[in-house]
């Protein structure tokens, strides 16, 4: 460089460049520095000859190695498929009980069915089968269509209003939205509804309200919700005499369930899950707490 110069207090040769009186020192770059330097670039090349790195029109260089993830990943999970296999295949023709008797099965069905429990039920149903309102505590044995294995694997397959063509269909009116009875039918409605339901415990029901709603309710609720307010598992009408609400047990909130009818959505399963894991699923949900025996056969009427 023309006039590059020494600089005197350092020795050092200057670059040159001066800004307001201030030289720029020409310092060598270190010596450990260069050589990773120059080390990095050999392995770049030696890496893009040997795994996948530069993208092409349509792809991309796939390197000597002939490396992939992707392939790796579903080689791994292919395995472990053909090594659940079996397991799956016993699960899906076992009854509760089956499960129950063999200890490998119930621990496998246990760790499956948890496993896609997390992944796909959690959201809604709460870790463990808590619940939250509108959607049902899944780790109680109050049910509103079924605690067999075989009604829970039902529910789980066609969903609740879904859009599968077998889901489980029903629809409570909205007897005050759509004017079905009067605001004051309404009142006398839920005062029956709590005086025959454990929360009269806590909710103190007006007593001459609720002899007028027995009338009502024998006449608008009574086919779907049982005389005697039990409720009906064919048709997913809930027992009224608990003191578990779906959509929260407060005198407001049973009297709004009465105005409007609201009804739960639970998606289908069916297309998402093979027959193993929906056993799985319903297995694990029978064991949270409340699952019931499976149903025994009706003998048959002997002749008269
Ligand atoms: C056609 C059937 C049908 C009729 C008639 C009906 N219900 Fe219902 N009711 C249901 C269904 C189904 C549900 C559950 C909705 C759901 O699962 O989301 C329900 C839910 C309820 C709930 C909430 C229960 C809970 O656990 O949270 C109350 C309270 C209730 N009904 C009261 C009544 C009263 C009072 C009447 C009459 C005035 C009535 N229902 C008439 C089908 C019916
Ligand atoms: C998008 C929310 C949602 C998801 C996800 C969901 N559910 Fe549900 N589930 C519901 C609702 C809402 C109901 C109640 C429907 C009604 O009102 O009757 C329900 C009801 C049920 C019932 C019936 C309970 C009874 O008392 O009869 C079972 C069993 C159940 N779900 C299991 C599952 C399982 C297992 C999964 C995961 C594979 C799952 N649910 C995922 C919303 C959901």
């Amino acid at each position: 460089m023309a006039n590059s110069e020494r600089d005197e207090a350092t020795g050092m040769q200057t670059t040159g460049h001066e800004w307001d009186g201030l030289r720029e020192l020409d310092t060598p770059l270190p010596r450990w520095w260069l050589i990773v330097f120059y080390a990095s670039i050999v392995a770049a090349v030696i890496y893009w000859v040997l795994m996948p790195a530069w993208p092409l029109g349509n792809g991309y260089t796939r390197g000597v190695l002939n490396w992939s993830d992707r392939r790796n990943v579903a080689a791994e999970v292919q395995a472990l498929q053909s090594a659940r296999a079996p397991m799956f295949a016993r699960l899906a023709d076992a009854s509760a009980a089956g499960i129950a008797a063999d200890p490998e099965l119930q621990q496998f069905a246990i760790a499956a069915g948890q496993s896609a429990f997390g992944d796909n039920c959690a959201t809604c149903h709460g870790a463990g089968g808590g619940g939250a309102p509108g959607f049902p505590v899944l780790a109680d044995n109050v049910w509103i269509w079924g605690g067999t294995l075989a009604d829970i694997e039902q529910t789980i397959r066609v969903g609740i209003r879904s859009s599968h063509p077998d889901a489980r269909l029903s629809q409570m009116p909205a007897f005050g939205r759509d004017g079905l009875l009067s605001p004051r039918q309404i009142g006398d409605a839920t005062e029956y509804v709590i005086s025959i339901s454990m929360a009269r415990a806590r909710l103190t029901p007006d007593m001459a309200a609720a002899a007028r709603g027995a009338a009502v309710y024998q006449e608008q609720c009574a086919s779907c919700h049982g005389v005697e307010g039990a409720g009906d598992r064919r048709i997913g009408a809930p027992s009224l005499k608990d003191d578990l609400w779906l959509y929260g047990g407060s005198r407001a909130e049973i009297r709004r369930q009465i105005e409007q009818g609201r009804g739960g959505v639970m998606p289908s399963w069916e297309a998402r899950f093979d027959a193993g894991t929906l056993r799985s699923l319903a297995y694990y949900v029978h064991e949270m707490g409340g699952g019931e025996p499976d149903a025994t056969p009706t003998p048959p009427t002997p002749p008269q």
